[in-house]
């Protein structure tokens, strides 16, 4: 993209540690050395390897999306996200179906890490999901119940995460046109689902390649398998941002 330098680029695009374990985690990143992408811990790896690899992330001077999806009642969500901003992570998440009050709790967990570190803590982006990319119209509408389209959804989701104060949401790069124009540019957009041309779609069903989604004017998107499961992540990393600086 024009006027965007290389390592801009990088830092929008989130790579999904999505491995069984921190030495597996650790292979990536070596072969990844040195292109300052967003790394996004996901809950495969969490529950492995846990806190001290995040922390190792932020040791190394990673930006770190702790994706763990809270969903649960307001009162542990407030202490899941507490637990979540002690660790100094940049970006969390937790679904928007949980509701208004969970959001909210979200961010007071928030607050209370920030107040009880003396303000050394940065307070992290806090996010919401709205349908998960392996979500399409039939599952939404037969199997969780919830009438209408998608984008329906998402919107109503988007709009809720909003009024609870949140700072964007995650969601598929189809429905980011109508997310910042009902919310604004400032609330910022998430997109896994993202495909370079030619790469296997796989479990995701709403995708796009990474240029139409940053044309499409989101801010990060996330990109696991294409990287993580190519013969070689770096040349696979390298040629995304080749063709996003084109
Ligand atoms: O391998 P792939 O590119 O499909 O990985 C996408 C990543 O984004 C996974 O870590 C997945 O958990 C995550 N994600 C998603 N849909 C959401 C939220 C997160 O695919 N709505």
């Amino acid at each position: 993209m024009a006027g965007i330098t290389r390592t801009d680029m990088a830092g929008r695009i989130m790579v999904a540690l999505d491995f069984p374990d921190a030495e597996q985690a650790r292979g990536l990143l070596e072969a990844l050395r040195g292109i300052p992408c967003y790394m996004k811990v996901g809950m495969q790896l969490f529950y492995a390897a846990g806190p001290d690899f995040v922390r190792g992330l932020k040791d190394q001077g990673y930006k770190v999306f702790l994706d763990l999806k809270l969903h649960d009642i307001p009162n542990t969500v407030a202490g899941g996200a507490e637990s979540i901003a002690r660790l100094g992570v940049d970006m969390f998440n937790v679904h928007a179906a949980a509701g208004r009050a969970a959001m909210l709790a979200a961010r007071e967990g928030v607050e209370r890490a920030a107040g009880r570190s003396g303000g050394t803590l940065a307070r992290p982006m806090l996010i919401a999901v709205t349908q998960l990319t392996s979500t399409g119209q039939a599952m939404m509408n037969d199997e969780l119940g919830i009438p209408g389209t998608v984008e329906d959804t998402v919107l109503r989701y988007a709009g809720l995460a909003k009024s609870a104060g949140l700072d964007g949401v995650v969601a598929s790069p189809l429905e980011v046109t109508a997310i910042k124009s009902a919310l604004g540019a400032g609330f910022a957009t998430v997109t896994p689902g993202i495909r370079p041309a030619g790469a296997e779609q796989g479990d995701q069903t709403r995708v796009m390649t990474p240029r139409d989604a940053f044309a499409q004017g989101t801010d990060y998107v996330v990109i696991g398998r294409p990287i993580t499961a190519a013969a070689d992540p770096r040349t696979a990393l390298e040629s995304i941002l080749e063709e996003l600086n084109a």
